[in-house]
């Protein structure tokens, strides 16, 4: 995926484009500390979109390419908006050999979505995860702040049934 794939039209407000700036400012460099500019602009906008990409790189002088790549490799960035609930499906050892896989079909299957992609009712976005911290609940999930474990098919599918019918 190259830069040119992801033009978008997307409006980042003035009250935005100020924080930014002001995340910018915090650092005298930049580059040494892009991760953490990235994720705190990530928390602010949710997600990290090209444009803010192109001003970042206006902003620092750092190659826009550099930046590109940073946000492409780490799984923590997210250059598109998320849904309502976020799943996060460990895929951490002790979830694999527990049948993780299998959970994470069964999402794809049900949503009608694959991993990185949000539904179109924007109620969920599905990703995949390393190792949430609590293995001994195998295979495990959350949903926003929520943690599911000892997942099975029929559970999952239930615990997504019951946040659409909230909504
Ligand atoms: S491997 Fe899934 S919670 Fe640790």
């Amino acid at each position: 995926m190259c830069c040119e794939d992801l033009k978008e039209e997307i409006e980042i407000s003035e009250e935005q484009y100020l924080k930014i700036d002001e995340i910018l400012n915090m650092y005298q460099d930049p580059e040494g500390n892009l991760i953490s500019i990235l994720q705190k602009i990530q928390s602010e906008l949710n997600y990290i979109p090209k444009v803010v990409i192109s001003y970042i790189s206006e902003k620092t002088k750092i190659y826009e390419s550099k930046i590109f790549g940073v946000v492409t490799f780490y799984s923590q960035f997210r250059m598109a908006p998320i849904g309502e609930n976020l799943i996060m499906l460990c895929q951490g050892t002790a979830c694999h050999v527990n049948g993780s896989e299998k959970i994470g079909e069964t999402i794809k299957e049900y949503l009608n979505i694959d991993v990185g992609e949000t539904t179109d009712d924007n109620l969920f976005t599905y990703t995949n995860v390393a190792c949430l911290g609590c293995c001994s609940l195998a295979p495990v999930m959350m949903i926003g702040d929520k943690t599911y474990g000892n997942l099975t098919t029929d559970k999952v599918k239930e615990i997504l049934k019951t946040i659409q019918k909230k909504n």
